[in-house]
């Protein structure tokens, strides 16, 4: 079991956290470049695993609304609850100034809505075409503090 820290994204991790995003989705969201560039970014934060990148949480908090815009783990690393700290981490970072987390998860990635509902997501609604390739997006909720959700 790999030591894990997690930590905010520093200027010298870009090059891992590219490296990952590419493994994965093939093109980085432009958003990450973005984040990337708006240090310090609040909701960043990476995984470090035996002095290594592996993963990443890219997430923000508007009004009482926070949001996670991407989450990734570095294949090979997957299953050791890394995913859970950084979404944990983030959290706790929110805890008090936000009632609920929101994110969009592709329709057809299954392992990550699985991820979520065990996090304590919740289905709320689905955006069709959301992707550039016409996929749709479910959307994800989980309460926090004050909030119940009707379902
Ligand atoms: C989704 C992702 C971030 C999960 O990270 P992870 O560190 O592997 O997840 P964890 O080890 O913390 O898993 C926690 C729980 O999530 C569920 N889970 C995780 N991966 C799963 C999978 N492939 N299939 C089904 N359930 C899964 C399990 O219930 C697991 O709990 P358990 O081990 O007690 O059964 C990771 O698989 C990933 O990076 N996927 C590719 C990128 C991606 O899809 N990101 C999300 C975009 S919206």
């Amino acid at each position: 079991m790999p030591l894990i820290n997690i930590r905010p994204f520093e200027l010298s991790d870009s090059r891992d956290v590219l490296e990952i995003e590419e493994a994965i989705f093939n093109e980085p969201n432009p958003l990450l470049y973005q984040v990337m560039e708006s240090l310090p970014s609040e909701g960043f934060m990476v995984a470090e695993c035996d002095g290594t990148v592996c993963g990443y949480l890219v997430g923000t908090i508007f009004m009482d609304e926070a949001r996670v815009l991407l989450l990734a783990v570095k294949e090979g690393y997957r299953n050791r609850k890394i995913g859970t700290k950084l979404m944990n981490t983030f959290i706790e970072s929110i805890q008090g100034r936000a009632n609920m987390v929101r994110l969009e998860v592709r329709s057809n990635n299954l392992a990550a809505q699985t991820f979520y509902f065990k996090m304590g997501f919740r289905f709320i609604g689905i955006v069709k075409n959301y992707y550039k390739n016409g996929d749709s997006a479910y959307i994800m909720v989980k309460p926090l503090d004050r909030l119940t959700l009707f379902l």
